[in-house]
């Protein structure tokens, strides 16, 4: 990673005095606010700065400019959501319908319909037409009033429909997939020279794009999960035998688990797919808490223990099919328990779609509605095959190609995992077995 691999790519130069240049204008960095010229370091330890060679690597911070690349009376823009739902979906359309109409003047703003397909002709969606009216109030709601689906569309088929209706800025509200299908979009329209921003807000219930500090959406659905934790834990404290099992959403990053899990600090283990689970070593461990302490409490990301199952192809995104892992540890906790003659009174609980078909709660609607403005800022600007996200508590605009290198995952070795190994009292991994001659 080096310095090159953070510039953002811009359309052109910034001729046009912002309307919100005013608010600028008396600004410079301070700890609060990073002005335009001023950069957003990468790290933000001594250890790090001192590994680098060279000039160290830095975002372009995000806000307003005083200067911008779009004319705001003479452009139209779209907004399309893709993937998967996700809390604040829908505060983050108003939020750019509102920065875009009611700041810079926008007047026409178009929603396609069911994510990237509502780009492509023979799909035969409508549009619609967002205004500040028909925005009003569906932040209140879950889902996303556009509609969405999965899976990427051809990129000449999108640019044309852009090149018909005319869209200088096309904003992608949507997940790693998506943001993929954003950089060939923006590539696509490099190819015809067109002027045309790509401008992504990274959507992700499992947290799992890197380079920003956590997705929108993360907090109200791991908010959501400790519901069902709090459920499992009750159940499981109110009867001999008693074991709470909790299967969340999670394909290869389990921070939904260790937070969910770390909200209620009521668990005894965390199972997460970064570490790789060793069920026969986890089951006689299992057992001998129960019978010390009377019950315990399992939270599972559904990534976890996957190579105990076989694969189930991919869906329309690209993503691997997960065999089930919570119904696959139930039985085998069960079998367990009962081979060792000992009590289980198992209960299972899968929230599933419960957490992320919910609307946003009141801190990821203040996110939701600042990484729109960001959004807007950058796309007026002229930035374009970017995502705006936040680093390090500072808005900042991360290439789209950055974004979709690598993911984002609970690391092993770092602080969060630590804390949940302390909170739980888990193994650092089961394959140490200091439990298992007690068992
Ligand atoms: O990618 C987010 C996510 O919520 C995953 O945790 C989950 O596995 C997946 O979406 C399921 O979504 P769908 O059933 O819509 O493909």
């Amino acid at each position: 990673m080096d310095s090159a691999d953070l510039l953002v790519r811009t359309l052109g130069e910034c001729r046009i005095s912002s309307p919100l240049g005013g608010l600028v204008t008396r600004r410079g960095t301070t700890e609060h606010y990073v002005d335009e010229t001023d950069r957003v370091l990468l790290d933000d330890t001594l250890a790090l700065l001192a590994g680098r060679t060279g000039e160290p690597p830095s975002f372009e911070p995000g806000g307003p400019r005083r200067q911008i690349f779009f004319d705001p009376s003479k452009i139209r823009v779209g907004i399309v959501t893709c993937g998967g739902l996700c809390p604040g979906l829908n505060d983050v359309i108003r939020g750019l319908v509102l920065e875009l109409n009611s700041h810079y003047g926008v007047r026409r703003i178009v929603g396609f319909r069911n994510g990237y397909r509502g780009l492509v002709a023979r799909h035969g969606h409508d549009v619609v037409e967002l205004t500040p009216f028909v925005v009003d109030h569906i932040n209140e709601h879950g889902g996303t009033i556009l509609g969405t689906s999965r899976g990427n569309q051809d990129p000449a088929e999108i640019v044309d429909c852009l090149d018909q209706l005319g869209v200088n800025i096309l904003f992608v509200i949507g997940g790693d997939g998506s943001m993929r299908g954003a950089q060939r979009i923006a590539e696509e329209v490099s190819l015809r020279d067109r002027r045309i921003a790509v401008v992504g807000v990274p959507k992700t219930i499992d947290n799992d794009i890197p380079f920003i500090g956590h997705s929108f959406g993360f907090q109200t659905a791991f908010g959501k999960a400790t519901e069902s934790i709090r459920a499992a834990h009750t159940e499981a404290t109110a009867q001999p035998g008693g074991i709470g099992l909790v299967q969340l959403m999670g394909r290869h990053s389990g921070f939904i688990a260790c937070y969910a899990a770390l909200a209620n600090n009521d668990a005894d283990y965390v199972l997460i797919p970064e570490v790789p689970a060793d069920v026969e070593a986890f089951l006689p461990h299992l057992r001998r808490r129960v019978r010390e302490r009377g019950h315990a409490l399992v939270v599972v990301a559904e990534g976890a223990g996957q190579d105990y199952l076989a694969a189930d192809g991919t869906d329309a995104s690209g993503n691997k099919r997960l065999g089930d892992f919570g119904v696959y540890l139930r039985r085998r906790i069960l079998d367990d328990f009962a081979a060792a003659g000992e009590e289980a009174n198992l209960k299972y609980i899968d929230p599933s779609y419960v957490i992320r078909s919910v609307p946003a709660n009141p801190y990821d609607s203040v996110y939701c509605l600042r990484l729109a403005q960001a959004a807007v800022h950058a796309a007026m600007a002229g930035r374009t095959e970017m995502v705006v996200g936040t680093w390090r508590n500072r808005f900042v605009h991360v290439p789209i190609p950055l974004a979709v290198a690598t993911r984002n995952q609970v690391d092993p070795n770092g602080d969060l995992w630590m804390s949940v190994l302390e909170a739980t009292g888990q193994p650092a991994e089961f394959t140490e077995l200091p439990h298992r001659a007690a068992a």
